[in-house]
């Protein structure tokens, strides 16, 4: 169902073109998908395929029909006109790993910010628009600043769940340098904590699922901006709330991202900075106490 005339979701200026753009990448990540793809490593098990770089350059090449002024900033590699006003951010396939093994959980991604004429370059510009696509489930998530995020354009909202302990959360890990990623210890204590923690592979996903209300929690540490520049804004829009782990303004270079519903936001950041204060950490055995156990009662 499309919005009602005259509604703010009515007026989206960049949506219409970004849905067409992100739908039609999804349809080649869903043909590549059923054929079945080769994997590279471009790191430790950071795997790319050949249906990243297609649809990256398939994304690229309508991105610039659509918008000829705007920058693009794509994680196979594209930079195109970075000096512009508006910038897209674009992971053409999250979830790679989950793509290559045919598992069921990825989406295309297209985030647009504005980057004002006076501003730094390192500097971050307002996220104004943002699409998520999931080609498998046919779900388009969308928003744009001030108008409203949609799912398959009908209004979407964040949960409302009021507590931790009814919360449902999701997180991810890194597929570089992961001897230096402390996330298992906090996916233990959040776990504990909660009626659990997903992780299923798509970070884009993850934070479209908060913004719809699927999940109530979502936080992860060293993303990219085509990572949760589109999914932060559906997040906001949605009514809910993104910031870094002690509450600052999230900003897309940081290496931790917070993102939730609103109302559990508090009870997430106490969370965090007890265990990195190092408090109240739930004593679980360790895998020897386990064996220790379990040969005792065997014997
Ligand atoms: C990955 C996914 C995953 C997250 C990783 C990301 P990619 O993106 O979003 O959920 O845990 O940190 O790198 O590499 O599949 O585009
Ligand atoms: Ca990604
Ligand atoms: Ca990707």
């Amino acid at each position: 169902m499309s919005a009602a005339a005259g509604s703010p979701a009515s007026k989206m200026v960049w949506i219409p073109a970004a849905s067409a753009i992100a739908r039609e990448a999804g349809a080649r990540l869903r043909e590549f998908y059923s054929q079945g793809v080769e994997t590279e490593y471009k790191g430790d098990v950071d795997l790319v395929t050949v249906a990243d770089r297609a649809v990256e350059k398939l994304i690229r090449t309508r991105l610039a029909e659509a918008f000829p002024d705007h920058g693009i900033y794509g994680e196979e590699g594209t930079r195109d006109r970075l000096d512009r006003e508006f910038r897209w951010y674009v992971d053409p396939l999250d979830g790679t790993t989950n793509f290559a093994h045919g598992f069921p959980q990825f989406a295309v991604s297209l985030g647009l910010e504005h980057r004002p004429a006076a501003i730094q370059p390192g500097e971050d510009g307002t996220l104004v628009a943002g699409v998520i696509y999931d080609p498998l489930r046919d779900e388009l998530f969308a928003a744009e600043r001030g108008r409203g995020a949609q799912l398959n354009g009908r209004p979407m909202h964040v949960s409302r769940t009021g507590n931790l302990g009814e919360a449902l959360l999701a997180t991810g890990f890194p597929s570089r340098k992961r001897h230096a990623s402390p996330n298992i210890h906090f996916y233990q204590e959040f776990t504990l904590r909660s009626h659990g923690v997903r992780r299923a592979g798509s970070a884009a996903l993850d934070l479209a699922y908060v913004a719809c209300g699927r999940i109530d929690g979502f936080w992860e540490f060293n993303l990219n901006p085509w990572d949760t520049a589109a999914g932060i804004l559906l997040v906001e829009e949605a009514g809910g709330r993104v910031t870094d782990y002690a509450g600052q303004h999230y900003r897309l270079a940081s290496d931790e991202i917070l993102a939730s519903n609103g109302p559990i936001h508090q009870e997430l950041m106490s969370c965090f900075e007890a265990m990195f204060a190092g408090r109240d950490l739930a004593p679980i055995p360790t895998p020897q106490e386990y064996a220790a156990r379990r040969a005792a009662r065997d014997a």
